[in-house]
């Protein structure tokens, strides 16, 4: 079986649009993260952008005809749609929509999209009363019907001067959806709740406490489950969440109001079932007893801060799975000292809360940084380092460490 990573050769095909500028964007982020990118682009296309262009990022030569064939020895677009890993259409008009439906096959790209076994990929832009025109939604219902993947288009102001949805999804969605139609899909059907970044315990109107998590190691993981093809839901502290569009976010602030939102997620009425729980937020583990409703001045400098405990979101979780194997409880044990204690405070924490899976690391290889260092223990006794590495390689090491319990 040929694996992800060898899977990376990518044909992207441009059409008429002014959203083409964005695609250079889209191809120079492929190509930067060690993909092969071959480009099509239809005549309209080139309206909009020159090929030239393209051929630079890629360093490939651009397809933008039938009859022009490098290597008379082949048929170029049945070779490059055999090439193709995965094929991404970015930005797609309407009219190629209608086309695509129909089976035409009057352009390369057209022609490639009927060739191709690889899986499909469509951005669509346009006018927003073309998108929400019935025969246009009804060719993407048939389209996303027969398996291609539609990046949904988002809501702004349009080149036409029109304000609403039809503008092509950004650079980063695009290629979120690609990795997740290029990869093994290991994670389909598989539904994940993250819980992640820190709480704000209010002292007063204008003060809280809290604590230096970014959020960052619970965004890596979502947007890996996602990639990996897993519905995914985050439940946030106040961080700016970047994630794929596609997985549904909710914003809280304290521990108890976070406490509430994955209890009513998890059991609450119309609950959904999740087969993952990773619980990578930094919660607070007191609060002040008594915030002031009005501002603490100066001048009635308080002598102490009473706090109280709040409540533990994992071990709930722990207690209410009983002896239940799902969902699968991962939670993470951030510690300072030695890695003996590490190890320790992390095998205490698997215990106490009956997690499935406890990602220790230390603070400072943590925090804020776009890398991190860990130990993944499971309640088998199974025990593994991660050194020091990238968040979101970091994230893929505990998935699947999660598929295996
Ligand atoms: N956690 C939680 N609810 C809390 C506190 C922690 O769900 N109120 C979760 C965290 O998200 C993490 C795990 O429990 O996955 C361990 O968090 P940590 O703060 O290290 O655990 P504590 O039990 O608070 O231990 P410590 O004494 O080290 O603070």
């Amino acid at each position: 079986m040929v694996s992800q990573s060898e899977r990376n050769r990518v044909v992207l095909g441009i059409t008429g649009s002014i959203a083409a500028y964005k695609s250079a964007e889209y191809a120079r982020l492929l190509v930067s993260r060690g993909f092969e990118v071959r480009v099509v682009m239809t005549e309209s296309a080139q309206e909009f952008i020159s090929p030239t262009t393209f051929q630079a990022i890629t360093g490939k030569p651009v397809v933008t005809t039938f009859w022009e064939e490098a290597n008379p020895a082949v048929i170029g677009h049945i070779e490059i749609a055999d090439w193709a890993d995965v094929v991404v259409v970015a930005p797609a008009t309407a009219d190629f929509l209608a086309k695509v439906r129909m089976g035409a096959a009057e352009t390369p790209l057209l022609a490639l999209i009927l060739a191709t076994k690889a899986p499909i990929v469509i951005a669509p832009a346009m006018n927003t009363n073309m998108l929400e025109h019935a025969r246009t939604q009804e060719n993407l219902k048939v389209i996303a019907e027969s398996g291609v993947t539609i990046v949904e288009p988002e809501e702004g102001a349009l080149a036409c001067g029109w304000k609403g949805s039809g503008r092509m999804a950004s650079p980063w969605e695009i290629f979120h959806h690609t990795v997740r139609a290029i990869g093994d899909g290991d994670y389909v059907n598989k539904r994940v709740l993250v819980v992640t970044g820190p709480t704000r315990e209010p002292i007063d109107p204008v003060r809280f406490l809290s604590n230096r998590s970014s959020g960052k190691m619970g965004m890596a993981m979502a947007t890996e489950a996602f990639r990996r093809g897993a519905e995914v839901a985050v439940i946030h502290g106040p961080i700016r969440a970047l994630l794929p569009a596609k997985i549904s976010r909710q914003e809280v602030f304290t521990a108890q109001q976070m406490y509430d939102a994955v209890v009513e997620k998890v059991f609450g009425e119309g609950s959904e079932a999740f087969d993952y729980i990773v619980m990578a937020a930094a919660v607070a583990d007191f609060r002040p007893k008594q915030p002031s409703e009005l501002k603490i001045k100066r001048s009635e400098q308080p002598k102490s801060l009473a706090l109280v405990e709040n409540p533990d979101i994992l071990a709930e979780l722990g207690k209410r799975r009983g002896e239940e194997t799902r969902p699968v409880l991962v939670g993470f044990a951030v510690e300072t000292g030695e890695i003996e204690a590490l190890l320790e405070a992390a095998g205490d924490k698997l215990r106490r809360k009956k997690a499935d899976i406890i990602v220790g690391n230390f603070a400072e290889d943590a925090f804020d940084l776009d890398t991190n260092r860990v130990w993944i223990i499971d309640r088998h006794g199974k025990r593994e380092e991660v050194a020091t590495t990238f968040k979101t390689r970091v994230a893929n090491k505990i998935l699947d460490a999660m598929k295996k319990q």
